[in-house]
């Protein structure tokens, strides 16, 4: 399943909040060794740069497209292919930041728990992830999934993400590592043109295995159902936009010293 740096970067100042949000949290005055995990086309990798400097950023990840589109965009910082389920950095590293990365991980508490040993003491992990499984962009993906005639293609759930474990679950596997972990949900609200935009939004991300699931045969026809019934379950505001709710969960973990 590859995915389109261009279609994602249609939202970039939406997107990029969370990681900003994510950043501010980190309690570190200077890094040498940082890593942007699931770095994607490199905007969440600029506000690492920005903040500890070009020599200290590595970025990650295990798509083509992002990591070329990444390279284009920072040329002096180094992007390199992995799979995060296996990687371990190099050198121990001062801070390992995912924004929207971990929740495509299947057991990502224990990748988070192994990724703990690869930092440095008092070293930072710091993750962000989409909590948004229960809402109508998502659930509707799942019903216009068993309503059509592609309906077949869709039995038994297996496209949809797993839920997020709960808050507590990242705290008790991850404090006996760390001094302190703080864990946090916000409720982003983002104004969209229309519902079209919806789908234009969750189209590089949570539609995309749904739409390959489709196939070529009944693509538009799933996309023109699904967007009827995101028109109805986000009914326009009193300035004709729409409102995309969008909960997301952060954890932020030092590591004991
Ligand atoms: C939603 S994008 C996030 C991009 C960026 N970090 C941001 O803040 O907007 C998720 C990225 O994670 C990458 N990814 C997904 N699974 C991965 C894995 N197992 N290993 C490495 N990267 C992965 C995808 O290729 C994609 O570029």
């Amino acid at each position: 399943m590859a995915w389109s740096a261009e279609q994602y970067l249609k939202f970039e100042d939406e997107r990029t909040r969370p990681a900003r949000d994510l950043l501010a949290q980190v309690p570190l005055a200077s890094a040498q060794a940082v890593y942007d995990l699931g770095c994607g086309p490199g905007n969440s990798t600029e506000l690492l740069v920005e903040r500890f400097g070009l020599s200290a950023v590595t970025g990650l990840d295990s798509d083509a497209d992002m990591l070329e589109k990444a390279a284009a965009r920072l040329p002096r910082t180094p992007f390199l292919s992995a799979d995060l389920a296996e990687w371990h950095p190099p050198v121990p590293a001062d801070l390992l930041y995912a924004n929207a990365v971990f929740q495509w991980l299947p057991d990502h508490v224990s990748v988070l728990d192994r990724l703990m040993d690869g930092l440095l003491p008092g070293g930072v992990l710091a993750v962000q992830m989409p909590d948004n499984l229960d809402e109508p962009s998502h659930m509707l993906m799942e019903e216009t999934g068993v309503a059509g005639p592609w309906a077949a293609r869709f039995a038994g759930g297996k496209l949809r993400r797993r839920p997020l474990p709960t808050p507590a679950t990242y705290i008790d596997r991850l404090m006996p590592k760390s001094t302190r972990v703080d864990v946090w949900h916000t409720h982003y609200y983002h104004p969209l043109k229309d519902a079209a935009a919806i789908v234009e939004w969750v189209k590089s991300t949570g539609l995309r295995p749904y739409l390959d699931a489709a196939g070529p045969e009944h693509r538009e026809d799933f996309l023109a159902d699904y967007t009827a019934r995101i028109a109805k379950a986000y009914p326009p505001m009193a300035d004709g936009r729409v409102l995309l709710a969008f909960p997301r969960l952060f954890v932020v973990a030092v590591k004991k010293g």
